[in-house]
């Protein structure tokens, strides 16, 4: 029974073939499959461009090389992955990437090349090059793209400052959601046949993440909240190298450019990925996340340093555009001298539990890209596998849902009730708490973890949901506390999935169990 919303007014109801929720790669690649025949709502809950897509960097992986091959771009991905990833679902990924990078040619985009062939760049954990990259801009060029041909469907209606609230769940089956008009505060209803969640990752429940505000875990809190099974939630992945600067927003240093030959090294110039892993700076994530982590605890660091200025003004230029006009906007000549750096969240492992197609355990409703648990990463995503699995998953999420001959959904769902509730006099609980959780997240289950500081970041987390739910019970919704109340909850999952890992695997390193265990489980909460 919905419980709070705006004053009094007309409830207003749409009635889409197929609801989407998420505007990145994800959504947008699963709307333009879907759209020849049937209707589509598009829903986003900043402008459509906002969201991880957009700032990836690096680029997408896929054996595009006579000298790589399928079977080494799974082997890496397993391994990377620490024993925990589906090797059919991994299979599924690496054979569709070569479709994928045309899909997305199709739409648009133009990956670098150097004279035909694609410039295929490396990063941590591939053990050929086959990242295709569009410079360092990689994301932005696939969602301008994708969003210029959205906008040129008449079966598409995007609506822009839209954010979900909840799914609209009757026996067992997902009709739709119900989503706040951030512009007018009311809320409506949208039923659809079939709803799918993309609503990418939840690394703002972390202090310091790489992700835009979007990522708030609104798609995990909204299915977990419908009765889906969420897995792996443990499996927060830190990117080892955000710039350090006060005004920097943890801006990302691409892992492209240790691919290129960067070297990390301490405030006396020292380096040191060497004595943690043969690969160097080359080694998974966790691995350099975790390396960095320790230098910067055992020396009382405040950051450490990534050199890329051996290749010269041009090349880097050249290269990594973005990265090098961004550190000039800080003053900081990457040509000329080494940039400050440090591990902020940047990947969320686990999530909605899907099957290749993208359906969950609720009829009816799909999860792709960030927000679903597919069983591509397992403990550790290697570098550039995420836009491919967005790009694979939503178009055999479109293929199946494509494929069936459509069913009316429940269209009976209560309006959004909002007579017992209140205008708010004290938003300032919503900040305060906001900020909270993610200091508690950041302080407690971070990169390494104990026993001890994950019961107390479960015990007051404990605490903070009680005070969002009565909240939520006496107050007008807001865009805010919707995002406070999933942020809350996808913590508290993934607290919870952290507890019941007794063992250190991939990302997920506890030291009161530091070593792997033999037996390989997966957490579904
Ligand atoms: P997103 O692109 O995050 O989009 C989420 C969408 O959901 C947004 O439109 C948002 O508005 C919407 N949304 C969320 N909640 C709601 C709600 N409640 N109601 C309505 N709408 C909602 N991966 C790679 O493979 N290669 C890279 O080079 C790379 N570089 C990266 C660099 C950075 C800085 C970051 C942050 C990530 C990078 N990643 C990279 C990861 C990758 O970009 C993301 O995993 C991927 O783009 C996620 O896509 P998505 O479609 O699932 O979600
Ligand atoms: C990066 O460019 O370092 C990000 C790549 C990724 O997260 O896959």
């Amino acid at each position: 029974m919905p419980k709070q919303a705006t004053y009094s007014s007309p409830h207003e109801q749409h009635q889409f073939d197929i609801l989407i929720i998420g505007t990145g790669s994800a959504g947008l690649m699963s709307a333009l499959q879907l759209s020849r025949h049937l209707s589509v709502a598009l829903i986003a809950k900043d402008e459509a461009l906002e969201g991880s897509s957009f700032y990836a960097q690096g680029g997408i992986s896929a054996v595009l090389d006579a000298h790589d091959n399928f079977e080494v771009h799974v082997a890496d991905t397993l391994s990377a992955a620490a024993g925990l990833a589906d090797e059919a679902a991994v299979k599924f990924m690496v054979k569709n990437a070569p479709a994928a990078i045309s899909s997305l040619e199709s739409s648009g985009v133009r990956f670098t090349k150097d004279s035909n062939n694609y410039h295929l760049t490396t990063e941590g954990g591939h053990t050929n090059r086959r990242v295709a990259h569009v410079a360092d801009k990689t994301g932005q060029s696939i969602q301008v793209n994708l969003l210029n041909n959205v906008k040129q469907c008449k079966n598409i209606t995007l609506f822009e400052n839209y954010i979900a609230i909840d799914l609209l769940i009757k026996d067992g089956q997902c009709s739709g959601a119900y989503i706040l008009n951030k512009s007018t505060h009311q809320v409506e209803s949208f039923v659809a046949y079939k709803t799918i969640l993309a609503t990418g990752g939840a690394s703002k429940v972390y202090l310091y993440t790489s992700n835009p505000d979007t990522s708030t875990g609104d798609g995990i809190a909204m299915a977990s909240r419908a009765g889906c099974h969420i897995m792996n939630m443990e499996f927060a992945q830190f990117h080892p190298t955000c710039l350090y600067h006060p005004h920097a927003k943890s801006f990302l240093i691409s892992e492209a450019i240790r691919g290129e030959g960067g070297k990390l090294h301490l405030p006396n110039g020292e380096t040191f990925m060497h004595k943690y892993d043969e690969r160097g700076e080359l080694a998974p994530r966790d691995i350099v996340a975790r390396a960095i982590d320790s230098e910067m605890k055992s020396g009382g660091l405040d950051c450490v340093y990534l050199d890329i200025s051996f290749k010269g003004e041009n090349w880097i230029k050249k290269h990594f555009p973005t990265i090098y006009n961004k550190c000039q906007t800080f003053g900081i000549d990457i040509s000329k001298t080494s940039m400050p750096v440090v591990p902020a969240a940047h990947y969320t492992c686990g999530g909605i539990d899907t099957d290749l197609k993208g359906l969950t355990n609720i009829s009816n409703l799909y999860a792709i890209g960030e927000v679903a648990h597919t069983g591509v990463h397992g403990a550790n995503r290697m570098a550039s596998n995420s836009l491919l699995e967005c790009i694979v998953f939503a178009k055999s999420c479109a293929q199946d849902i494509n494929q069936q001959v459509l069913a009316p959904p429940h269209c009976k769902f209560d309006p959004w009730d909002a007579s017992r509730v209140a205008p708010s006099k004290e938003k300032v609980v919503v900040t305060h708490l906001w900020d909270e959780v993610r200091l508690i997240m950041w302080n407690f289950v971070g990169i390494v973890r104990s026993d001890r500081r994950l019961n107390y970041a479960q015990h007051r987390l404990e605490q903070i949901e009680k005070e969002v739910d009565e909240y939520y019970s006496l107050y007008l919704i807001s865009s805010d506390l919707v995002e406070l109340r999933n942020l809350v909850r996808t913590a508290q999952i993934i607290i919870k999935s952290a507890l019941s890992r007794k063992e250190s695997r991939g990302l997920h390193y506890n030291e009161d169990h530091p070593n792997q265990s033999d037996s390989i489980k997966n957490t579904i909460i």
